[in-house]
């Protein structure tokens, strides 16, 4: 396995992606556990970009609950159903991705930190259903667009193709 990563910081965010996305595929396809791998990721992702929370939420029947992250201590479970709670319910259900460029806007966001500004929330969808999200939290507004977007459904599509076979 790599031991240690390469991240060049001085460039775009889209070049930067382009950088771990490989390191990441290597770092993971070797392990089985989807636990160690998200684990990983949550810290590669730290690492790359420094984001207020970076990490996992799981499927737990109607909720989801915390997994592997990096930053300040969370909410635990998220209501998915019968009524999806915050922007990774939301997400979950509506099974597509959601940038939310001021939380203050979306109603019914959970403030896990106060200090949280805008937030993108990407799910792994598995035979129809939501298996688990990425939340990203930034302490700045408008920080995610569609670059993250197509970079982080990209590294969901990693997880599910190591994790989720048909
Ligand atoms: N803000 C999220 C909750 C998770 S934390 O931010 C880590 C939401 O509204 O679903």
């Amino acid at each position: 396995m790599v031991e240690a990563l390469t991240i060049n910081k001085n460039l775009s965010k889209a070049e930067i992606y382009e950088e771990i996305l490989p390191q990441i595929k290597a770092i993971t396809e070797g392990e089985e556990n989807l636990v160690a791998n998200l684990a990983n990721i949550a810290a590669i992702l730290n690492e790359a970009f420094g984001h207020l929370w970076t990490g996992f939420y799981l499927r737990d029947g109607k909720t989801l609950v915390l997994g592997p992250f990096q930053g300040p201590l969370a909410c635990t479970r998220i209501p998915v159903e019968p009524v999806p709670r915050g922007v990774c319910g939301t997400a979950a259900v509506e099974m597509k991705t959601l940038i939310v460029p001021d939380v203050e806007k979306f109603a019914g966001h959970i403030a896990c930190s106060s200090l949280s500004r805008s937030e993108i929330v990407v799910p792994l969808i598995h035979n129809g259903r939501t298996e688990l999200v990425l939340d990203v939290d930034s302490i700045n507004t408008d920080m995610f667009d569609e670059t993250d977007q197509k970079y982080l459904e990209q590294l969901m599509a990693v997880i599910s193709k190591n994790h989720f076979v048909q």
